[in-house]
């Protein structure tokens, strides 16, 4: 091909051949992680009425560390606020819920993240929830009547016949 052919060539594929970059499609990951999104919001929980971040300032550098991966990694679906505020707060319970919220499709969570969560979770849950716990639990009653305001139905769903469950720790 001649110089003075190319040349044009070159300019009109740059121009239009490659798409810009911020139009490009999602990656199977990213919708995976959209379609979980949209999965969280429909079914919300009352826990998602508190606050959504958490005062980290009083813990150990490596936990501290852990907090900034915890609210990257747990509030890509849903907000912070729903591991925040949850009554999980046993290992056990953690362990499972970790492992559940890492298994659906597109958390772009790792194993060994998983159990930097977990380990946060474990801490947190100690010192915020369990070490305070009737504080916490009163907490948790007031989210849930304003929960059952706002979200009648869903509240059934959830809660009716466990009140007392529902606000106590596990
Ligand atoms: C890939 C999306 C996604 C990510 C990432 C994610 N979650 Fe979730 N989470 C969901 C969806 C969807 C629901 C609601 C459906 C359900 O109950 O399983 C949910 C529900 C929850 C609940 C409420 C469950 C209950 O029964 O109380 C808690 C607590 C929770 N997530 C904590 C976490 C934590 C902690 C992390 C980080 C380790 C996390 N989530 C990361 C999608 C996600």
């Amino acid at each position: 091909m001649r110089r003075w052919l190319a040349a044009p060539l070159l300019i009109a594929l740059t121009a239009w051949g490659v798409p810009p970059l911020g139009a490009q499609e999602p990656s199977p990951d990213e919708q995976r992680t959209q379609e979980q999104i949209q999965e969280a919001a429909k079914r919300p929980y009352a826990n998602d009425l508190g606050p959504d971040e958490i005062d980290v300032s009083g813990y150990p550098p490596q936990m501290q560390r852990s907090y900034a991966l915890f609210a990257r990694r747990c509030s890509r679906c849903h907000t912070l606020a729903r591991a925040v505020n949850s009554q999980w707060a046993s290992p056990a319970f953690w362990e499972h819920y970790v492992r559940v919220m890492w298994h659906k499709p597109g958390s772009q969570i790792n194993g060994s993240e998983a159990r930097q969560l977990w380990e946060f979770l474990v801490h947190d849950s100690q010192v915020r929830k369990l070490d305070r716990r009737e504080e916490f639990e009163a907490f948790r009653e007031r989210l849930l009547e304003e929960f059952q305001q706002q979200y009648p139905d869903r509240y059934q769903e959830l809660y009716a016949g466990l009140e007392e469950e529902a606000a106590k720790l596990w």
